[in-house]
């Protein structure tokens, strides 16, 4: 049985998962209305992986004997100025994500909860994968700089990274 405050720590980041498959996802749609396939599917592809996150904190505070609670979600950005502006964007999230997991881990520590701990090494693992490739992909776009044709190459990059990242998922 969870206590209240590890089944108030998991909703807030059941939320967080949430919010990030929707951050996600109008980054897909921005990038797909501004022309680059590649991006806009690594961003689709994302979002449906932050909602598998969202999807495995519930069932776990449900089988703990919780309560999994799905709420409104903060509106996400819709719009972006760059592709560089939205990759900055996407690694400050993923510090963020990284930062509340840290949290989260603290509080299973701190209520003695180890069934917890253990669920939520998944997470560590994950998110130092997240924050490294959200990383990777800021510095090649800072690298592309202003370059039309250095963009059009990454694009098709990021599409055999999101095949990649798909294979390695399943
Ligand atoms: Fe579920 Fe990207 O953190």
């Amino acid at each position: 049985m969870l206590s209240k405050n590890i089944e108030t720590a998991l909703n807030k980041q059941l939320r967080i998962e949430a919010e990030s498959s929707q951050i996600y996802l109008a980054m897909a749609s921005w990038s797909e209305t501004h022309g680059l396939e590649g991006i806009s599917k690594f961003m689709y592809a994302q979002s449906d992986e932050e909602r598998i996150h969202m999807l495995k904190i519930i069932k776990y505070i449900n089988e703990r004997g919780g309560h999994a609670k799905v709420t409104d979600l903060q509106e996400p950005k819709t719009n972006y100025i760059t592709f560089k502006e939205m990759f900055e964007e996407v690694y400050k999230h993923e510090v963020f994500v990284s930062e509340a997991i840290n949290d989260l881990v603290h509080v299973s520590l701190t209520e003695k909860d180890y069934a917890t701990h253990n669920f939520l090494q998944w997470y560590v693992a994950e998110q130092i994968e997240e924050e490294a490739q959200a990383k990777v992909i800021l510095d090649k776009i800072n690298l592309i700089g202003d370059d039309k044709g250095g963009l059009y190459l990454f694009d098709r990059d990021i599409q055999q990274l999101t095949l990649k990242n798909s294979e390695s998922s399943k």
